[in-house]
């Protein structure tokens, strides 16, 4: 597969091809999601809860947004990459998030960042933009400022919601963001915002009719313990977590058992050599 540029993104939005995307957070589900042939993937602060266990995204720093972003860069060989600008990194001044966008290019090895907010981010947009960096524009349920939202909440359920949030977008377009992630707003209101936009919108809890999905690849895979919370608008397509902790109790019972390692798993030693060590 050829590697995945922002001119290939925006081939597959004029064709009307739905954009795929993931997330990921070190290198192998990087690689995974490389082999699984998504277009994008996404470093996203949500590393913070699937592989930190913090209980949200707030205290993500950016130095563990770098160590993440080179694990994953080295995973992922074709997709595009796009790194989040975590909270406390962008918020300061345009200064502090261009210097914080080109340390996630430069340090971190990503293609583009994504940073939350709305139509207060014009300036912030066009300062990155300039740097030469392409920023995906973050809308909707913005987890960073769940302190503000009270909590993770749908957004959009109210017209003057939706105003707000179509508002935000046609700034952030205007101020020169590639594409945007709308999260957990009603169907209609994430269509006619794309309807609207000349730009490829990537949908999360927010319906069918955006330019492209994206999942955070440990809820898609099940890769979570019974009885975590997840959205609503996850689908588990597979169970890593049931299949692995299948394995883990079968291995323990066997080295209990003394069933493993069993002979085709060692490595043999000459009868005659035997003999000699053995004397
Ligand atoms: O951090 C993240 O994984 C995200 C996606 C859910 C869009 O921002
Ligand atoms: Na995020």
């Amino acid at each position: 597969r050829k590697k995945v540029t922002t001119q290939t993104l925006r081939n597959l939005y004029k064709k009307g091809e739905p954009i795929a995307m993931i997330t990921a957070h070190d290198f192998p589900s990087a690689h995974a999601a490389d082999e699984a042939g998504m277009d994008m993937v996404l470093v996203g602060d949500s590393l913070g809860m699937v592989a930190m266990g913090l209980e949200n995204t707030t205290e993500v720093t950016m130095e563990e947004m770098l160590l993440h972003c080179r694990s994953v860069a080295r995973g992922a060989k074709t997709a595009f990459i796009v790194g989040d600008l975590p909270m406390g990194s962008y918020e300061v001044s345009p200064e502090q998030a261009v210097e914080s966008s080109i340390r996630l290019v430069k340090e971190g090895r990503v293609h583009g960042v994504k940073i939350e907010g709305g139509e207060e981010l014009g300036p912030t947009i066009k300062r990155i933009i300039q740097a030469g960096i392409p920023v995906v524009g973050h809308v909707g349920l913005t987890p960073q400022r769940q302190n503000a939202l009270g909590g993770f909440r749908v957004q959009g359920k109210t017209s003057t919601s939706a105003m707000k949030l179509l508002r935000d977008a046609m700034v952030m377009q205007e101020a020169g963001v590639f594409m945007f992630v709308l999260e957990a707003m009603p169907p209609e209101v994430a269509s006619l915002i794309t309807s609207k936009l000349k730009v490829p919108t990537i949908g999360i809890g927010a319906g069918n009719g955006c330019s492209g999905q994206v999942l955070v690849q440990v809820d898609m895979t099940g890769n979570f313990q019974p009885g975590r919370f997840v959205p609503k608008f996850v689908r588990k397509y597979a169970d890593v977590w049931g299949e692995a902790t299948r394995g883990m109790v079968q291995y323990r019972e066997e080295v209990k058992s003394r069933a493993f390692p069993s002979p085709e798993y060692t490595y043999p030693i000459s009868k005659e050599e035997l003999a000699k060590f053995e004397k």
